[in-house]
């Protein structure tokens, strides 16, 4: 199998642009579907890199979007959706997902590349965000065969310039008047760099011993949510006492918070929080990736000050 070009969907968010930038240093060139080209036009800067407004949910388009790749990953999820029945995340993460197994099908593509998480699962997942983001997975999975290649990735909270999780911290941090009560503080995370991320999907596209696996991508530490909000604190400089919300204060923040227009926590998000985030096998060292540690990045980027944290802000207000 070659690899000249794949086609990213989802490919104008974090992920995807540090995705794109690793590809085409390894040669292969990225066509990028976005809603809003207007948005994304950092990604021009890219030489290889094609950029084209469609709607990925028509399935003629979407065939024809794939038509000519080499491979197909699909990046696009959601944290949050606009109601709360789980249309929005079934959209998404489901139908999408099925859309495009077709669409690969359809187009020639024989390699799929689904981005889930970790928590992922369709039967005992808590929250919405969780059971269809197991769905996808499964569907992906059930897809693998003679005519499609698949691997499935099960990354921790992922880590690294323009990041929604220390960044949003950061800003939130900043607005918070000298105490932060901090709600599910005891959720476990395993952090991963977005770097390491991105190799792993790259190492992964020509892989044999890749397919049809489901890969955790984590990072080389694990760390409760209080103790990673009190290091956003210090790396940016902040005096805030970090409080740990009780369960009851927890669940309150989250239905008041996600009233808010860009909802910076929903109770969608408290249900996930009852799940830890961490790695049972860690598949970056198989992939010869030595994962790196938040220590070593994050203060290379929170350091940037407001101007980075507000622009981080409107754009997580723009989705
Ligand atoms: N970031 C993390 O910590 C983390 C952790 C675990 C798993 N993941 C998974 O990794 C993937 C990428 O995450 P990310 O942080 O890069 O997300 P992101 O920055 O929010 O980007 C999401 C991308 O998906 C597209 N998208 C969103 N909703 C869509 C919809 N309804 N229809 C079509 N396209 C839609 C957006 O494209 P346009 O707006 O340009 O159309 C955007 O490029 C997601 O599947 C996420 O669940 C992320």
């Amino acid at each position: 199998m070659r690899m000249d070009r794949v086609c990213i969907l989802g490919g104008s968010g974090f992920v995807g642009r540090h995705l794109a930038n690793r590809l085409v240093q390894h040669g292969i060139s990225a066509r990028v579907p976005t809603r809003r080209r207007e948005r994304s036009r950092h990604l021009l800067v890219l030489p290889t890199l094609e950029l084209i407004e469609a709607n990925i949910h028509d399935p003629a388009a979407l065939t024809e979007l794939c038509r000519g790749s080499s491979a197909v990953i699909n990046l696009v999820g959601i944290l949050n959706e606009a109601g709360s029945d789980g249309s929005g995340f079934r959209r998404a993460h489901v139908e999408l997902t099925e859309k495009a197994l077709r669409a690969c099908r359809e187009a020639g593509v024989q390699r799929y590349l689904h981005m889930s998480a970790l928590g992922a699962d369709a039967e005992h997942g808590p929250s919405h965000y969780q059971r269809t983001k197991g769905e996808a997975e499964r569907l992906a999975l059930a897809a693998h065969g003679t005519d499609l290649d698949v691997t499935v990735f099960r990354p921790s909270v992922i880590f690294g310039p323009g990041d929604s999780f220390f960044n949003r911290f950061a800003a939130l941090l900043r607005m918070a008047p000298g105490v932060f009560p901090l709600p599910t503080p005891r959720a476990r995370f395993q952090p991963v760099s977005v770097g390491d991320v991105a190799e792993a999907f790259a190492r992964s596209l020509l892989r044999e011993d890749t397919f049809g696996e489901r890969l955790e991508l984590a990072g080389p530490q694990r760390y409760e949510l209080i103790e990673l909000v009190r290091y956003t604190a210090t790396v940016a400089g902040l005096r805030r006492l970090v409080y740990p919300s009780p369960d009851w204060l927890s669940r309150l923040q989250a239905r008041v918070l996600g009233k808010l227009p860009f909802k910076p926590y929903s109770y969608d998000n408290y249900l996930s929080a009852s799940v830890d985030n961490v790695a049972t096998h860690n598949a970056l060292p198989g992939l010869g990736i030595h994962p790196a540690s938040v220590e070593a990045v994050v203060p290379g980027y929170l350091a940037g000050g407001v101007r980075n944290q507000y622009n981080v802000y409107r754009r997580l207000a723009r989705r």
